[in-house]
Protein backbone atom coordinates (compact mmCIF):
# COMPACT_ATOMS: atom_id res chain seq x y z
CA UNK A 1 0.00 0.00 0.00
CA UNK A 2 1.21 3.49 -0.79
CA UNK A 3 1.12 6.06 1.72
CA UNK A 4 0.53 9.99 0.86
CA UNK A 5 3.70 11.86 2.39
CA UNK A 6 3.47 15.30 1.71
CA UNK A 7 1.99 18.12 -0.36
CA UNK A 8 4.38 19.33 -3.08
CA UNK A 9 6.73 22.22 -1.96
CA UNK A 10 7.84 24.93 -4.83
CA UNK A 11 11.52 23.73 -4.40
CA UNK A 12 11.22 20.12 -4.80
CA UNK A 13 9.17 20.93 -8.17
CA UNK A 14 11.38 22.88 -9.75
CA UNK A 15 14.23 20.49 -9.00
CA UNK A 16 12.38 17.11 -10.29
CA UNK A 17 11.15 20.24 -13.49
CA UNK A 18 15.32 19.89 -14.29
CA UNK A 19 15.69 16.15 -13.44
CA UNK A 20 13.72 15.10 -15.64
CA UNK A 21 13.50 17.76 -18.61
CA UNK A 22 10.44 19.73 -17.94
CA UNK A 23 11.68 23.03 -17.27
CA UNK A 24 15.39 24.67 -17.31
CA UNK A 25 16.29 28.12 -16.29
CA UNK A 26 16.80 30.58 -19.32
CA UNK A 27 20.29 30.80 -20.49
CA UNK A 28 21.50 28.63 -17.76
CA UNK A 29 25.01 28.07 -18.71
CA UNK A 30 25.62 32.43 -18.50
CA UNK A 31 23.96 31.96 -14.85
CA UNK A 32 20.68 32.41 -15.72
CA UNK A 33 17.76 34.72 -17.38
CA UNK A 34 15.62 35.76 -14.09
CA UNK A 35 11.96 34.76 -14.53
CA UNK A 36 12.52 33.30 -17.72
CA UNK A 37 12.14 29.27 -18.11
CA UNK A 38 12.80 27.39 -21.45
CA UNK A 39 10.62 24.14 -21.78
CA UNK A 40 12.93 20.72 -22.65
CA UNK A 41 11.40 18.12 -23.89
CA UNK A 42 8.68 16.80 -21.53
CA UNK A 43 8.15 19.95 -21.11
CA UNK A 44 7.29 21.16 -24.22
CA UNK A 45 5.28 18.03 -24.21
CA UNK A 46 3.12 18.84 -21.56
CA UNK A 47 2.30 22.22 -22.63
CA UNK A 48 1.32 21.26 -26.14
CA UNK A 49 -0.88 18.92 -24.95
CA UNK A 50 -2.62 21.24 -22.30
CA UNK A 51 -3.29 23.87 -25.84
CA UNK A 52 -4.59 20.72 -27.88
CA UNK A 53 -6.87 20.09 -24.47
CA UNK A 54 -7.97 23.48 -24.16
CA UNK A 55 -8.41 24.12 -27.98
CA UNK A 56 -10.64 21.28 -28.45
CA UNK A 57 -12.93 22.24 -25.64
CA UNK A 58 -13.01 25.69 -26.54
CA UNK A 59 -13.70 25.13 -30.70
CA UNK A 60 -14.20 21.83 -31.48
CA UNK A 61 -16.63 21.24 -28.90
CA UNK A 62 -18.68 24.02 -30.24
CA UNK A 63 -20.13 25.06 -33.30
CA UNK A 64 -20.02 28.84 -33.06
CA UNK A 65 -16.36 29.13 -32.04
CA UNK A 66 -13.60 29.91 -34.31
CA UNK A 67 -9.98 30.17 -34.29
CA UNK A 68 -7.43 32.78 -34.79
CA UNK A 69 -3.45 33.32 -34.90
CA UNK A 70 -3.17 37.31 -34.68
CA UNK A 71 0.27 38.75 -34.69
CA UNK A 72 2.02 39.46 -31.68
CA UNK A 73 3.29 43.07 -33.17
CA UNK A 74 0.52 45.41 -34.25
CA UNK A 75 -0.23 49.12 -34.66
CA UNK A 76 0.28 51.04 -31.72
CA UNK A 77 -2.84 52.91 -31.84
CA UNK A 78 -4.68 48.96 -31.15
CA UNK A 79 -2.70 49.96 -27.30
CA UNK A 80 -4.07 53.87 -27.09
CA UNK A 81 -7.69 51.92 -28.05
CA UNK A 82 -7.12 49.46 -25.69
CA UNK A 83 -6.47 51.44 -22.78
CA UNK A 84 -3.03 49.97 -22.04
CA UNK A 85 -0.67 53.05 -22.77
CA UNK A 86 -2.99 54.76 -20.10
CA UNK A 87 -3.79 52.74 -18.05
CA UNK A 88 -1.64 49.17 -17.79
CA UNK A 89 0.62 50.13 -15.42
CA UNK A 90 1.49 49.07 -11.71
CA UNK A 91 2.80 51.20 -8.41
CA UNK A 92 6.42 50.43 -8.20
CA UNK A 93 8.98 51.34 -5.30
CA UNK A 94 12.38 51.00 -4.76
CA UNK A 95 14.60 50.58 -1.47
CA UNK A 96 17.24 53.28 -1.25
CA UNK A 97 19.13 50.98 0.78
CA UNK A 98 19.20 47.85 -0.96
CA UNK A 99 17.82 49.35 -4.89
CA UNK A 100 14.95 46.00 -4.66
CA UNK A 101 12.19 47.09 -6.30
CA UNK A 102 8.56 46.16 -5.10
CA UNK A 103 4.97 46.66 -6.23
CA UNK A 104 3.86 48.82 -4.01
CA UNK A 105 0.25 47.35 -4.13
CA UNK A 106 1.01 43.56 -3.13
CA UNK A 107 3.59 44.90 0.31
CA UNK A 108 2.97 43.60 3.40
CA UNK A 109 0.32 46.26 5.29
CA UNK A 110 3.01 47.02 7.89
CA UNK A 111 5.71 47.74 5.16
CA UNK A 112 3.53 50.26 3.66
CA UNK A 113 2.28 52.10 6.30
CA UNK A 114 6.22 52.25 7.60
CA UNK A 115 7.75 52.60 4.34
CA UNK A 116 9.90 50.03 4.63
CA UNK A 117 12.16 47.72 2.50
CA UNK A 118 10.76 44.05 3.53
CA UNK A 119 14.45 43.02 2.80
CA UNK A 120 16.69 44.99 4.19
CA UNK A 121 14.29 47.56 6.31
CA UNK A 122 15.29 50.50 4.00
CA UNK A 123 13.62 53.44 3.24
CA UNK A 124 11.12 53.56 0.23
CA UNK A 125 10.91 56.01 -2.16
CA UNK A 126 7.86 57.21 -2.73
CA UNK A 127 5.16 55.12 -5.08
CA UNK A 128 5.52 55.83 -9.42
CA UNK A 129 3.27 54.27 -11.87
CA UNK A 130 5.04 52.03 -14.71
CA UNK A 131 3.76 51.27 -17.85
CA UNK A 132 4.11 46.94 -18.09
CA UNK A 133 3.98 47.03 -21.93
CA UNK A 134 7.33 45.92 -23.45
CA UNK A 135 8.39 48.82 -26.55
CA UNK A 136 10.40 48.06 -29.20
CA UNK A 137 11.08 49.86 -32.78
CA UNK A 138 10.14 47.95 -35.96
CA UNK A 139 13.06 48.64 -38.91
CA UNK A 140 16.21 49.99 -38.46
CA UNK A 141 15.12 53.83 -37.08
CA UNK A 142 14.19 53.93 -33.20
CA UNK A 143 12.38 57.01 -33.14
CA UNK A 144 8.51 57.50 -31.86
CA UNK A 145 7.38 56.48 -35.28
CA UNK A 146 8.21 53.12 -35.44
CA UNK A 147 7.54 52.56 -31.67
CA UNK A 148 5.78 49.04 -31.43
CA UNK A 149 4.79 47.10 -28.37
CA UNK A 150 5.07 43.56 -27.83
CA UNK A 151 0.70 42.36 -27.15
CA UNK A 152 0.31 42.37 -23.28
CA UNK A 153 -3.05 40.27 -24.02
CA UNK A 154 -3.73 38.20 -27.46
CA UNK A 155 -7.39 39.79 -26.45
CA UNK A 156 -7.06 42.93 -28.49
CA UNK A 157 -5.98 40.97 -32.31
CA UNK A 158 -9.35 39.00 -31.76
CA UNK A 159 -11.02 43.27 -31.43
CA UNK A 160 -9.67 44.06 -34.37
CA UNK A 161 -10.06 40.98 -36.27
CA UNK A 162 -13.70 41.56 -35.14
CA UNK A 163 -15.36 42.21 -38.28
CA UNK A 164 -12.86 39.99 -40.80
CA UNK A 165 -13.94 36.75 -38.95
CA UNK A 166 -17.93 37.72 -38.71
CA UNK A 167 -17.86 38.58 -42.47
CA UNK A 168 -15.65 35.89 -43.70
CA UNK A 169 -16.51 33.03 -40.82
CA UNK A 170 -20.26 32.74 -41.39
CA UNK A 171 -20.76 33.04 -38.23
CA UNK A 172 -23.93 35.02 -35.79
CA UNK A 173 -23.94 36.15 -32.82
CA UNK A 174 -23.56 34.31 -30.25
CA UNK A 175 -20.33 33.55 -31.28
CA UNK A 176 -16.71 33.40 -30.30
CA UNK A 177 -13.04 33.46 -31.08
CA UNK A 178 -10.19 31.29 -29.71
CA UNK A 179 -6.46 32.14 -29.29
CA UNK A 180 -3.50 30.88 -28.00
CA UNK A 181 -0.22 32.79 -27.73
CA UNK A 182 2.67 35.01 -26.00
CA UNK A 183 1.75 37.60 -24.29
CA UNK A 184 4.38 39.52 -22.28
CA UNK A 185 4.47 42.18 -19.32
CA UNK A 186 7.49 44.01 -17.51
CA UNK A 187 6.20 42.44 -14.66
CA UNK A 188 8.03 42.59 -11.39
CA UNK A 189 8.44 38.78 -10.67
CA UNK A 190 8.28 36.63 -7.51
CA UNK A 191 10.09 33.66 -6.59
CA UNK A 192 7.42 31.77 -7.39
CA UNK A 193 9.02 29.10 -10.57
CA UNK A 194 6.79 30.11 -13.59
CA UNK A 195 3.79 31.30 -12.13
CA UNK A 196 4.83 35.27 -13.15
CA UNK A 197 7.02 35.74 -16.02
CA UNK A 198 7.62 38.29 -18.20
CA UNK A 199 7.21 36.13 -21.27
CA UNK A 200 4.01 33.92 -21.01
CA UNK A 201 1.29 32.16 -23.11
CA UNK A 202 -2.31 33.11 -22.86
CA UNK A 203 -5.00 30.69 -24.34
CA UNK A 204 -8.02 33.18 -24.52
CA UNK A 205 -11.76 33.01 -25.99
CA UNK A 206 -14.12 36.38 -26.71
CA UNK A 207 -17.59 35.99 -26.93
CA UNK A 208 -19.48 38.18 -28.56
CA UNK A 209 -23.20 38.63 -27.39
CA UNK A 210 -26.53 41.12 -27.22
CA UNK A 211 -26.22 42.98 -24.71
CA UNK A 212 -28.78 42.47 -23.20
CA UNK A 213 -27.61 38.76 -22.48
CA UNK A 214 -24.47 39.85 -20.75
CA UNK A 215 -25.33 38.19 -17.30
CA UNK A 216 -27.11 34.75 -18.76
CA UNK A 217 -23.58 34.19 -20.81
CA UNK A 218 -21.54 35.03 -17.84
CA UNK A 219 -22.97 32.91 -15.97
CA UNK A 220 -22.43 30.09 -18.65
CA UNK A 221 -18.99 30.71 -19.31
CA UNK A 222 -17.91 31.19 -15.42
CA UNK A 223 -19.14 27.49 -14.87
CA UNK A 224 -18.20 25.77 -18.22
CA UNK A 225 -14.53 27.25 -17.43
CA UNK A 226 -14.69 26.00 -13.82
CA UNK A 227 -16.08 22.27 -15.38
CA UNK A 228 -12.86 22.65 -17.84
CA UNK A 229 -10.36 22.30 -15.16
CA UNK A 230 -11.89 19.46 -13.40
CA UNK A 231 -11.78 17.82 -16.82
CA UNK A 232 -8.06 18.66 -16.95
CA UNK A 233 -8.03 16.33 -14.06
CA UNK A 234 -7.55 19.05 -11.21
CA UNK A 235 -8.39 18.43 -7.88
CA UNK A 236 -11.41 20.37 -6.83
CA UNK A 237 -10.93 21.03 -3.43
CA UNK A 238 -8.05 23.30 -4.87
CA UNK A 239 -10.03 25.57 -7.07
CA UNK A 240 -12.46 28.64 -5.98
CA UNK A 241 -13.53 31.51 -7.39
CA UNK A 242 -12.31 34.93 -6.38
CA UNK A 243 -14.59 37.81 -7.72
CA UNK A 244 -12.77 41.34 -7.66
CA UNK A 245 -13.84 44.01 -6.17
CA UNK A 246 -14.02 47.43 -7.41
CA UNK A 247 -10.44 48.15 -6.70
CA UNK A 248 -9.54 45.14 -8.89
CA UNK A 249 -11.08 45.41 -11.99
CA UNK A 250 -9.09 45.77 -14.63
CA UNK A 251 -9.90 49.38 -16.54
CA UNK A 252 -11.91 47.13 -19.72
CA UNK A 253 -14.34 45.26 -17.27
CA UNK A 254 -17.41 45.35 -15.46
CA UNK A 255 -17.82 42.22 -13.88
CA UNK A 256 -14.41 39.58 -13.45
CA UNK A 257 -14.43 36.66 -11.61
CA UNK A 258 -11.27 34.34 -11.09
CA UNK A 259 -10.65 30.96 -10.81
CA UNK A 260 -7.81 30.24 -8.68
CA UNK A 261 -5.52 27.40 -7.86
CA UNK A 262 -4.03 26.66 -4.33
CA UNK A 263 -0.36 26.44 -5.55
CA UNK A 264 2.18 25.87 -2.15
CA UNK A 265 2.13 29.68 -1.80
CA UNK A 266 -1.20 30.01 -1.42
CA UNK A 267 -4.27 30.60 -3.01
CA UNK A 268 -3.54 32.80 -6.99
CA UNK A 269 -5.21 33.42 -9.97
CA UNK A 270 -5.22 30.43 -12.51
CA UNK A 271 -7.67 31.85 -15.15
CA UNK A 272 -10.19 35.52 -15.47
CA UNK A 273 -13.81 35.83 -16.60
CA UNK A 274 -14.66 39.08 -17.58
CA UNK A 275 -17.82 41.04 -18.78
CA UNK A 276 -15.69 43.16 -20.77
CA UNK A 277 -19.07 45.09 -22.57
CA UNK A 278 -18.41 46.73 -25.67
CA UNK A 279 -15.78 48.58 -24.02
CA UNK A 280 -12.74 47.06 -26.56
CA UNK A 281 -14.83 47.02 -29.94
CA UNK A 282 -16.30 51.05 -29.38
CA UNK A 283 -12.52 52.57 -28.71
CA UNK A 284 -11.01 50.73 -31.52
CA UNK A 285 -14.19 52.35 -33.49
CA UNK A 286 -13.30 55.60 -31.88
CA UNK A 287 -9.89 55.50 -32.70
CA UNK A 288 -9.54 53.63 -36.04
CA UNK A 289 -12.78 55.34 -37.59
CA UNK A 290 -14.14 52.12 -38.47
CA UNK A 291 -17.92 50.89 -38.01
CA UNK A 292 -17.44 47.71 -35.87
CA UNK A 293 -21.20 47.28 -35.16
CA UNK A 294 -23.23 44.19 -35.92
CA UNK A 295 -26.78 43.63 -37.70
CA UNK A 296 -28.89 41.33 -37.01
CA UNK A 297 -30.59 40.22 -40.15
CA UNK A 298 -33.68 38.46 -38.73
CA UNK A 299 -34.44 41.61 -36.17
CA UNK A 300 -33.14 44.58 -38.12
CA UNK A 301 -31.66 45.56 -34.93
CA UNK A 302 -27.80 46.92 -35.52
CA UNK A 303 -26.03 47.20 -32.03
CA UNK A 304 -22.55 46.89 -30.71
CA UNK A 305 -21.95 43.92 -29.40
CA UNK A 306 -20.50 42.60 -25.80
CA UNK A 307 -17.54 40.57 -25.34
CA UNK A 308 -17.82 37.76 -22.17
CA UNK A 309 -13.89 36.89 -22.04
CA UNK A 310 -12.15 33.95 -21.08
CA UNK A 311 -8.47 34.07 -20.59
CA UNK A 312 -6.51 31.24 -18.86
CA UNK A 313 -2.23 31.38 -18.37
CA UNK A 314 -1.01 27.96 -20.66
CA UNK A 315 2.40 28.34 -18.92
CA UNK A 316 0.00 28.63 -15.62
CA UNK A 317 -1.58 25.82 -16.51
CA UNK A 318 1.79 24.11 -16.67
CA UNK A 319 2.43 24.65 -13.31
CA UNK A 320 -1.11 23.95 -11.95
CA UNK A 321 -0.94 20.73 -13.57
CA UNK A 322 2.76 20.08 -12.02
CA UNK A 323 2.15 21.57 -8.92
CA UNK A 324 -1.55 19.81 -8.88
CA UNK A 325 0.06 15.73 -9.97
CA UNK A 326 3.01 16.01 -7.79
CA UNK A 327 3.16 13.14 -5.11
CA UNK A 328 5.76 11.68 -2.97
CA UNK A 329 4.48 8.32 -0.90
CA UNK A 330 5.64 5.62 1.25
CA UNK A 331 5.44 2.40 -0.38
CA UNK A 332 7.43 -0.51 0.62
CA UNK A 333 9.69 1.82 2.99
CA UNK A 334 10.89 3.70 0.23
CA UNK A 335 10.10 7.37 -1.08
CA UNK A 336 8.15 7.27 -4.25
CA UNK A 337 7.76 10.70 -6.48
CA UNK A 338 4.90 10.15 -8.77
CA UNK A 339 3.24 12.96 -10.97
CA UNK A 340 -0.29 11.85 -10.99
CA UNK A 341 -1.36 14.02 -14.09
CA UNK A 342 -4.16 13.13 -16.08
CA UNK A 343 -3.15 10.62 -19.13
CA UNK A 344 -4.02 12.72 -21.87
CA UNK A 345 -1.67 15.34 -21.02
CA UNK A 346 1.25 13.19 -19.89
CA UNK A 347 4.51 13.63 -21.96
CA UNK A 348 4.62 9.44 -22.61
CA UNK A 349 1.76 7.76 -22.28
CA UNK A 350 3.50 4.07 -22.22
CA UNK A 351 7.15 3.10 -21.33
CA UNK A 352 7.98 -0.25 -22.51
CA UNK A 353 10.76 -2.39 -20.80
CA UNK A 354 12.20 -5.46 -21.77
CA UNK A 355 13.01 -7.72 -18.26
CA UNK A 356 16.27 -7.87 -19.70
CA UNK A 357 18.37 -7.05 -22.79
CA UNK A 358 19.48 -10.49 -23.99
CA UNK A 359 17.89 -13.72 -25.47
CA UNK A 360 15.41 -11.65 -28.09
CA UNK A 361 13.36 -9.81 -25.27
CA UNK A 362 14.60 -5.89 -26.54
CA UNK A 363 13.54 -6.98 -30.23
CA UNK A 364 10.22 -7.95 -28.79
CA UNK A 365 9.67 -5.02 -26.63
CA UNK A 366 11.21 -2.83 -29.72
CA UNK A 367 8.18 -4.57 -32.12
CA UNK A 368 6.06 -3.83 -29.32
CA UNK A 369 6.67 -0.38 -28.94
CA UNK A 370 6.74 0.19 -32.69
CA UNK A 371 3.25 -0.82 -32.94
CA UNK A 372 2.14 1.37 -30.13
CA UNK A 373 4.17 4.36 -31.76
CA UNK A 374 1.00 4.60 -34.14
CA UNK A 375 -1.42 5.45 -31.29
CA UNK A 376 0.75 6.83 -28.09
CA UNK A 377 3.97 8.50 -27.17
CA UNK A 378 6.05 5.91 -26.28
CA UNK A 379 9.52 5.67 -24.03
CA UNK A 380 11.76 2.33 -24.81
CA UNK A 381 14.07 1.75 -21.85
CA UNK A 382 16.65 -1.47 -21.21
CA UNK A 383 18.62 0.41 -18.82
CA UNK A 384 19.13 -0.50 -14.79
CA UNK A 385 16.45 -2.44 -12.81
CA UNK A 386 12.88 -2.89 -13.10
CA UNK A 387 11.74 -0.86 -10.33
CA UNK A 388 14.25 1.95 -11.20
CA UNK A 389 12.35 1.64 -14.45
CA UNK A 390 9.17 2.37 -13.21
CA UNK A 391 10.57 5.12 -10.70
CA UNK A 392 11.87 7.13 -13.45
CA UNK A 393 8.36 7.25 -15.52
CA UNK A 394 6.25 7.79 -12.52
CA UNK A 395 8.43 10.84 -12.02
CA UNK A 396 7.35 11.55 -15.71
CA UNK A 397 4.10 11.28 -15.25
CA UNK A 398 3.89 8.38 -17.41
CA UNK A 399 0.55 6.33 -16.23
CA UNK A 400 1.01 2.92 -18.48
CA UNK A 401 4.57 0.58 -18.27
CA UNK A 402 5.06 -2.48 -20.21
CA UNK A 403 7.05 -5.19 -19.05
CA UNK A 404 8.44 -7.55 -21.79
CA UNK A 405 9.52 -11.27 -20.27
CA UNK A 406 10.16 -15.01 -21.13
CA UNK A 407 6.68 -15.41 -20.88
CA UNK A 408 6.21 -12.66 -23.67
CA UNK A 409 8.01 -15.34 -26.19
CA UNK A 410 5.77 -18.11 -25.62
CA UNK A 411 2.35 -16.32 -25.45
CA UNK A 412 2.50 -12.77 -26.77
CA UNK A 413 1.10 -11.74 -23.71
CA UNK A 414 2.99 -8.45 -21.06
CA UNK A 415 3.06 -6.82 -18.01
CA UNK A 416 0.57 -3.64 -17.89
CA UNK A 417 1.63 -1.51 -14.46
CA UNK A 418 -0.70 1.36 -13.94
CA UNK A 419 1.31 4.69 -12.58
CA UNK A 420 -1.54 5.42 -9.63
CA UNK A 421 -2.50 2.10 -8.23
CA UNK A 422 0.94 0.04 -9.33
CA UNK A 423 -1.43 -2.57 -10.26
CA UNK A 424 0.19 -5.31 -12.78
CA UNK A 425 -1.93 -7.13 -14.87
CA UNK A 426 -1.27 -9.33 -17.81
CA UNK A 427 -2.14 -8.88 -21.18
CA UNK A 428 -1.76 -10.02 -24.79
CA UNK A 429 0.05 -7.83 -27.13
CA UNK A 430 -3.08 -7.28 -29.64
CA UNK A 431 -5.45 -6.03 -26.62
CA UNK A 432 -2.75 -3.25 -25.72
CA UNK A 433 -4.33 -0.31 -27.37
CA UNK A 434 -7.89 -0.91 -26.60
CA UNK A 435 -7.02 -1.02 -23.33
CA UNK A 436 -4.63 1.66 -22.83
CA UNK A 437 -7.33 3.86 -24.71
CA UNK A 438 -10.28 2.58 -22.32
CA UNK A 439 -8.10 3.58 -19.37
CA UNK A 440 -7.15 6.38 -20.57
CA UNK A 441 -10.95 7.63 -21.16
CA UNK A 442 -12.24 5.90 -17.49
CA UNK A 443 -9.20 7.86 -15.95
CA UNK A 444 -10.59 9.51 -12.56
CA UNK A 445 -7.67 10.23 -9.91
CA UNK A 446 -8.12 8.26 -6.80
CA UNK A 447 -5.79 10.60 -4.09
N1 LIG B 1 -7.17 39.52 -21.65
C1 LIG B 1 -7.37 39.56 -20.25
C2 LIG B 1 -6.17 39.32 -19.47
O1 LIG B 1 -5.07 39.30 -20.01
P1 LIG B 1 -5.30 38.84 -17.06
O2 LIG B 1 -6.07 38.48 -15.82
O3 LIG B 1 -4.36 39.99 -17.00
O4 LIG B 1 -6.41 39.07 -18.17
C3 LIG B 1 -5.20 36.39 -17.84
O5 LIG B 1 -4.51 37.56 -17.55
C4 LIG B 1 -4.38 35.17 -17.43
O6 LIG B 1 -3.09 35.23 -18.04
C5 LIG B 1 -4.11 35.08 -15.93
O7 LIG B 1 -5.19 34.48 -15.25
C6 LIG B 1 -2.87 34.22 -15.90
O8 LIG B 1 -3.21 32.85 -15.99
C7 LIG B 1 -2.14 34.63 -17.16
N2 LIG B 1 -1.08 35.60 -16.85
C8 LIG B 1 -1.22 36.94 -16.71
N3 LIG B 1 -0.03 37.52 -16.43
C9 LIG B 1 0.88 36.51 -16.40
C10 LIG B 1 2.30 36.45 -16.16
N4 LIG B 1 3.02 37.54 -15.96
N5 LIG B 1 2.91 35.24 -16.21
C11 LIG B 1 2.19 34.12 -16.45
N6 LIG B 1 0.87 34.11 -16.69
C12 LIG B 1 0.22 35.28 -16.66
Amino acid sequence: MAQELSEVSMDKLVSLCKRRGFIFQSSEIYGGLSSAWDYGPLGVELKNRIQRFWWREMTQLHDNIVGLDAAIMMHPRVWEASGHVENFTDPLVDCKQCKQRFRADQLEEEAQAEHKCPECGGELTEPRMFNLMFKTHLGPVADNGSLVYLRPETAQGIYVNFKNVHQTGRVKIPFGIAQVGKAFRNEITTKNFIFRTCEFEQMEMQFFIHPSEDGKWFEHWKEARFEYYKKLGIREKKLRFHQHGPDELAHYARIAFDIEYEFSFGWKELEGIHNRTDYDLKRHMEYSGKDLSYLDDGKKERFIPYVIETSAGLTRTVLTVLSDAYTEEEVGGEKRVVLKMHPLLAPVTVGVFPLVKKDGLAELARDIEANLREDFSTFYDQGGAIGRRYRRQDEAGTPFCLTIDYQSKEDGTVTLRYRDSMEQVRIHRDDLTGAINNAVKEYKRES
